[in-house]
């Protein structure tokens, strides 16, 4: 194996940097040349990339986002987008690839894999935590922190004006965000599209809040929840307990910026050097992944497919501490 290329791709997540230097500075120290293509599978299919050297990836470990840029290709889809992907990968003499990024990268590396021969390793990498076959994806735990810290504002003046506010936070079709912030922060109820819930069960928590002189409360909706966003979740509140001062903060992408946290730098570097491993081993069509501390290989179909689910212990402690 000579030439490795790689992409980052989808939504970006605090620690794609300083995966990308591991497997840049890994590469590199045995003699393999890392090939960084431009803005995801869009930049193989119009050949923009660049042979990875040391000084690329210096002081990169700590910056969140993306040195190679990213992006949701369309034409990928296609089955002429990827046949010109595939072109460009030949011609650049790759000989295997590495995809960091969520659901919608695998499901495209996958594809890519039965079309060509180049061997594909993915690494999970966004903030949702929605891929099975890993604890923890890249940059989740740094969203964490950023929700964390925007609620704690939150909170403060909350409970200066003794107001209800609905925080909607990230994870598309997934509550894991939702569900951890929600027990730390101490919020009186989270609204997660795994679970069903109602208008009513929320207005009987704040008044049970009330009863027990709880002048205020965070209430996390993710974004994916299956009653509706933030604001249609207030308003609805807000109709039935009319004396209740509601408002609604919607945290949106900076849940993706800034610094990793260790927790991601750490995961990212195993995660990348795992990688490289992998595919020397001769491993493909797999993901890899942390479980329980150790690195396992995931196929795409079986990451993909399977989904990750949120610990119910999580949830059931939430609910014993909301009010
Ligand atoms: O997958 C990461 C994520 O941030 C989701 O939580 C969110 O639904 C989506 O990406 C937002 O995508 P975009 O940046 O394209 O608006």
């Amino acid at each position: 194996m000579k030439r490795i290329g790689l992409i980052t791709s989808g939504g970006d997540a605090p620690g794609m940097n300083a995966c990308i230097r591991a497997i840049t500075k890994y590469c590199l120290n045995i003699g393999i040349v890392p090939i960084g293509f431009f803005d995801g599978y869009q930049g193989i299919i119009e050949n923009r990339c660049l042979e990875l050297g040391f000084t690329d990836v210096n002081n990169i470990i700590h910056q969140g986002g993306t040195i190679l840029g990213t992006a949701r290709s369309e034409e990928f889809r296609t089955a002429q987008g990827r046949s010109k992907a595939i072109g460009n990968l030949l011609s650049n003499k790759i000989d295997a690839l590495i995809c960091i990024g969520g659901d919608g990268t695998f499901a495209g590396a996958n594809v890519l894999s039965e079309e060509m021969n180049i061997p594909v390793i993915g690494i999970p990498g966004t903030i949702d935590n929605d891929i099975s076959g890993t604890d923890h994806s890249i940059g989740y735990d740094t969203a964490l922190n950023t929700v964390i810290d925007a609620i704690d504002k939150i909170r403060d003046t909350a409970s200066s004006h003794h107001r209800i506010f609905f925080v909607e936070v990230m994870g598309r079709n997934s509550g894991f965000i939702a569900a951890n912030t929600g027990l730390a922060s101490g919020a009186i109820d989270i609204l997660i599209p795994e679970r069903e819930g109602s208008i009513e069960a929320i207005c009987e928590k704040l008044e049970k809040g009330r009863q027990r002189k709880k002048t205020s409360s965070i209430v996390i909706v993710a974004e994916g929840c299956k009653l509706g966003h933030a604001q249609h979740i207030a308003d609805q509140v807000s109709a039935r307990l009319k004396d209740y001062d509601t408002k609604v903060s919607i945290l949106g992408h900076i849940q993706r910026g800034g610094d990793p946290t260790s927790f991601d730098r750490i995961l990212a570097s195993r995660l990348g050097v795992a990688a490289v491993e992998g595919l020397i081993a001769g491993r493909k069509d797999e993901m890899v992944g942390i479980i329980k501390n150790q690195v396992v290989y995931t196929p795409f179909e079986e990451a993909i497919r399977e989904g990750h689910h949120i610990d119910e212990e999580v949830l059931r402690v939430a609910d014993i501490l909301s009010i």
